[in-house]
């Protein structure tokens, strides 16, 4: 009979190809930051729904990060627990993975287990700011500090409340990472015309949407033959090809020093503050 880790287990593992799959849509994997990249991305995707996206401990299995048995446990034995499981427990093995994947696995949770810190500071936010407002042209579509676009939510405080993974994760796949709601709204009218942009009122009767040139386009909901809610992102897709790894972690860096200056300055921020519908 199958016990439930099992099972979790296999989504677990079912969940890891996929992101294994994007990671190779990537770049090659050789530099460094390249490394802490897919070292993240198959630590969430294979031990975070167990061990917590920290490692320290869930619902399902014990704390991995500051235990200090496991952080006395050597990289080899770490990364013979992760390939063979821990028989008659929960823990299951993830020998498909390949040593090369488990290694990568096992070095960030180094990470997580001490060196935190160098993980989010591991960019340069002066580069990631340059980056910004310059050649991945995130300022076209973003504010920070009343500076950029709009028509993406204003990121001055954005990386005051998340992780540095999380926000790399937009970055690479906004697709999957973004939730509906902030995802483009299609709608058609009865005279076959087409606008795509961003929701701003959704009420009985009418909708509104912001297109990407900014204007505001008011519908009444029985003009409409289609509505499309979150049907996809307005975020480019193709950032994980356009940038290099370095160029992420800068972008990534930027977000999360601007964001945690910010909310220095004002300790009663509200970073969710543009989901309101105004
Ligand atoms: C389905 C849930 C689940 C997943 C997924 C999972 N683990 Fe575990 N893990 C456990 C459980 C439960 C234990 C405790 C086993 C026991 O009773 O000794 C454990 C124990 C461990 C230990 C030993 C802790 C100790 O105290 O000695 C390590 C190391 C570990 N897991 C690493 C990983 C890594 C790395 C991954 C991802 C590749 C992973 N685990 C994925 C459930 C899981
Ligand atoms: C063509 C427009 C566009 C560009 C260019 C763009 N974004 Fe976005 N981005 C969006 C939209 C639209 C959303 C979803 C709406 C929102 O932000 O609330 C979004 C969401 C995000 C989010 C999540 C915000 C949240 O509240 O959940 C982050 C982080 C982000 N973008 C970072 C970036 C970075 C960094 C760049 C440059 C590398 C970038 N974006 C470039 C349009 C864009």
């Amino acid at each position: 009979m199958m016990s439930r880790w099992q099972m979790i287990s296999i989504q677990c593992l079912l969940l890891g190809l996929v992101s294994i799959t994007n990671l190779r849509a990537q770049q090659p994997a050789s530099t460094p930051n390249a490394a802490d990249v897919q070292g993240s991305m198959l630590f969430a995707s294979n031990c975070g729904s167990c061990h917590g996206a920290d490692g320290r401990g869930g619902e399902h299995a014990p704390d991995i990060a500051t235990a200090h048995d496991v952080q006395q446990l050597a990289d080899s034995d770490l990364i013979a627990i992760a390939k063979d499981g821990i028989p008659g427990t929960g823990m299951p093995g993830f020998g498909s993975l390949g040593q090369e994947k488990l290694t990568a696995i096992v070095r960030y949770l180094r990470n997580l287990q001490g060196r935190r810190t160098d993980i989010k500071l591991s960019g340069n936010p002066k580069g990631g700011e340059a980056l910004f407002f310059g050649g991945a042209r995130c300022a076209k579509c973003h504010m920070v500090n009343g500076k950029g676009g709009f028509i993406g939510g204003d990121l001055s405080l954005y990386g005051a409340d998340e992780s540095a993974d999380q926000i790399r994760g937009v970055i690479l796949d906004p697709e999957k990472n973004l939730p509906p709601q902030k995802k483009a709204t299609t709608v058609v009218t009865q005279t076959g015309q087409k606008f795509t942009g961003m929701l701003k009122v959704d009420d009985n009767f009418s909708v509104s949407i912001q297109t990407m040139d900014g204007d505001f386009h008011f519908f009444q909901k029985s003009q409409l033959t289609h509505i499309d809610l979150g049907s996809h992102s307005l975020m480019p897709v193709n950032y994980g090809s356009m940038l290099n790894d370095k160029q992420i972690n800068d972008l990534v860096s930027y977000l999360l020093h601007v964001g945690s200056e910010n909310s220095k300055r004002s300790p009663t921020h509200s970073s969710k503050s543009d989901d309101d519908d105004e």
